[in-house]
């Protein structure tokens, strides 16, 4: 039986819904070649009014590279391994017997990428939405390929060739405590421009919360190209906002979008289900 899949964009800057498939069930090679090129095209992709468990989501995240879960780590661990299986995480304010079931901290959070403190980023994130706030909470996705090609060209020939360091303070949701940070926290190197290896396309690829430094340039100089550069990346033209309903599972695609989120009501509870995607090849590293 052939299916339908209706993909209808979202935004003039990003994001698609597709509709006309069920995920609980298995798909064969050509969906999922129709749902690859969607998730290229459209960097987002959110599937409206799916009922899936935990191994239904992972089955999904396979589609697009490596499915993964993570460790859950703290502060306190920084610097040190965990040993930990790798499996399913939640997003979540909930607590049990007082202790987060989540892995990330409560309300806002600034723009950020998914794994830029790993060498080998995750290709993709997917969150499945279990309960959601009656307000604020919503997903913001940038699209860096657009604040790329926005740059002046001064800019981009300044910035072309720059490495900086991404760092992860696992409880941090503002710069002002990722960058005093401790120093053994993850950290990874990264070109400030990068070319995306399905599209072919420029984007930049820096997050105010996780790109701490640009390792060519004095930190002062450096702070200030930095700053401007994370202003323009956030301007209200490249940012489409999600505002999630239960049963959405989405995908964005790490290697051209950031992310950041609104704050919501503390006396609410939200909860997300989270499966990331590497890249087939990459290390097995928190
Ligand atoms: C995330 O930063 O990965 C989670 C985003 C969200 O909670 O909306």
């Amino acid at each position: 039986m052939t299916l339908t899949i209706d993909i209808e964009p979202l935004s003039s800057v990003l994001g698609a819904s597709v509709r006309g498939i069920d995920l609980q069930k298995a798909i064969d090679k050509k969906t999922k070649e129709v749902l690859n090129r969607a998730f290229v095209d459209f960097s987002f992709l959110c599937f409206p009014d799916q009922t899936l468990n935990a191994k239904d989501q992972l089955r999904f995240a396979n589609f697009f590279g490596r499915g993964d879960g993570g460790v859950r780590i703290t502060r306190r661990d920084s610097g040190q391994r965990r040993t930990g299986k790798r499996g399913v995480m939640f997003v979540s304010n909930i607590r049990k017997d007082g202790k987060p079931i989540g892995v990330l901290p409560d309300g806002e959070m600034q723009f950020h990428t998914d794994g830029a403190h790993r060498e080998s980023p995750y290709r993709a994130t997917t969150l499945y939405a279990i309960k959601i706030p009656s307000k604020g909470g919503d997903t913001l996705f940038a699209n860096l390929y657009k604040a790329y090609e926005a740059l002046p060209e001064k800019t981009k020939n300044r910035i072309e060739k720059l490495v900086t360091t991404c760092v992860y303070d696992y409880e941090a949701q503002d710069r002002s405590e990722t960058v005093a940070a401790d120093p053994i926290l993850p950290h990874a190197q990264h070109r400030l421009v990068k070319t995306h290896p399905a599209s072919g396309q420029k984007s930049l690829y820096l997050s105010r919360l996780m790109t701490q430094k640009i390792n060519e340039i004095e930190p002062d100089e450096g702070e200030e190209l930095l700053m401007a550069l994370f202003d323009h990346a956030e301007q209200p033209e490249f940012i489409y906002a999600h505002k999630w309903n239960v049963n959405d599972l989405v995908i964005w695609d790490n290697r051209c979008l950031n992310h950041a989120r609104t704050d919501f009501p503390a006396n609410e509870e939200r909860m997300l289900r989270r499966y990331t995607v590497s890249e087939p090849n990459a290390p097995e590293t928190t």
